[in-house]
């Protein structure tokens, strides 16, 4: 049997960070009740595309590894916050870090893209269709944040991690996985305006109607991450205490302690990067999973619980196990060009855009974004 090992990861977070005290200076919300009812206490705004972003954290998954670009067979590239539709964003990756030999999709989930991707990759691998492949999980949300609205404004940033999977004959990577859809209850997740006005490459900073039922979403997240982890434990006979580290999706610290409680796996055994970066939607796992490794909370073996949960409402839970190696084979030197304004003026920018119309998007479409787009 073929199995699909994890042998690199990298992550990207763009420099800018914004705290619930900068949010507070144009919401009326409070870092009290953020914290409260999210246990976030900050969150990276992007500088650059979110291709940009995916395609340092690949270059630094590729060293970690000990791989070259044109090793790689496939890039799978999971997000929902995709910077064009047409060409895909898995091919703007491709062609940055020059992976000549690789196919490349983009895979849209929402919040568990990245661990869509991975059971894609991974199936993949095990078929023989390819050996070796990058898994992307990144997200460029605050663009298209409506950010009148302080309900979802507060919950989101940015960022960006990648893992390479290469065929092994050890029982390693993912083991197995559950996934579901709650498509009945799709429309108490929904952004309406995003992918469906691309008559030019501007209009992605048009207005955003953030339609979200917190508390319907809170409810089915517990329910679906918990039922997904019950159900992927019991497929691998593995019992909760078996496991040794959860790697959530990170969309609400209250959401993470109910999941863990349901799977009867105490939170010292959850890895939390939510309070930094809030929901960072396909970005929140693999970023989660690359600082569980920096921070030496992955062992040689262990055994890996990943569930997750998004707009659709997608639910998934993967069971990992690690192999040999938690360090890096090697490192890159790959970097994000220097960000030169906070994450307040970069969001105030956006913030004037979206007021002004069209003719200021565009001009901010030039600064920020419009060069990494074409060279990608
Ligand atoms: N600051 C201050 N007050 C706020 C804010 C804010 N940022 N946002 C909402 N409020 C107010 C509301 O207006 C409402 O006021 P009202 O009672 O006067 O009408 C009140 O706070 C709502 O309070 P609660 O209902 O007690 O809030 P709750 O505990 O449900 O928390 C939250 C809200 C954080 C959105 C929670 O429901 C949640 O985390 N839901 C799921 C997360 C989510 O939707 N994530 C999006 C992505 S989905 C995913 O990734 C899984």
């Amino acid at each position: 049997m073929t199995y699909a090992a994890i042998t690199g990861w990298g992550k990207c977070m763009p420099p800018a960070v914004l705290t619930n005290a900068d949010l507070a200076t144009f919401l009326d919300t409070d870092d009290e009740w953020i914290v409260s009812r999210t246990g976030m206490r900050e969150r990276r705004v992007s500088h650059v595309s979110a291709i940009e972003m995916a395609t340092v954290a690949s270059q630094r998954a590729l060293a970690c590894a000990g791989l070259k670009a044109d090793d790689i067979d496939l890039i799978v590239y999971g997000s929902c916050s995709n910077d064009e539709q047409v060409p895909n964003c898995a091919s703007g990756v491709q062609v940055l870090i020059g992976a000549t030999n690789a196919a490349s999709m983009d895979l849209n989930t929402a919040c568990t893209s990245f661990l869509y991707g991975l059971s894609t990759a991974t199936a993949m691998i095990r078929t023989g269709s390819v050996r070796t492949a990058i898994v992307i999980g990144v997200e460029l949300i605050t663009p298209y944040m409506d950010w009148t609205n302080r309900n979802v404004a507060v919950l989101f940033g940015d960022g960006a991690a990648a893992v390479v999977l290469q065929a092994s004959d050890r029982k390693e990577g993912l083991l197995g996985e559950q996934l579901g859809c709650y498509a009945d209850a799709r429309q108490i997740l929904r952004v309406r305006g995003m992918g469906c006005s691309y008559a030019n490459r501007g209009v992605q900073y048009g207005d955003t109607l953030w339609d979200f039922d917190g508390q319907e979403i809170f409810k089915r997240a517990v329910k679906g991450m918990a039922q997904a982890s019950e159900k992927v434990l019991a497929k691998c006979g593995v019992t909760p205490d078996q496991i040794d580290l959860v790697v959530p999706h990170q969309a609400n610290l209250r959401i993470i302690e109910a999941v863990a409680r349901h799977a009867h796996i105490p939170m010292e055994k959850v890895f939390l990067t939510v309070q930094r970066y809030g929901n960072m939607s396909a970005a929140t796992v693999p970023v989660a999973l690359v600082e569980a490794l920096e921070e030496g909370r992955v062992k040689p073996g262990s055994l890996l619980l990943m569930p997750g949960f998004g707009g659709g409402l997608t639910l998934c839970s993967h069971l990992v196990r690690w192999g040999d190696r938690v360090t890096p084979l090697a490192t890159s030197d790959a970097e994000l060009p220097p960000c030169p304004r906070s994450a307040l003026e970069l969001v105030n920018e956006i913030r004037a855009a979206k007021t002004a119309g069209g003719a200021s998007e565009a001009a901010l479409m030039n600064t920020r974004f419009v060069e990494a787009g074409t060279r990608a």
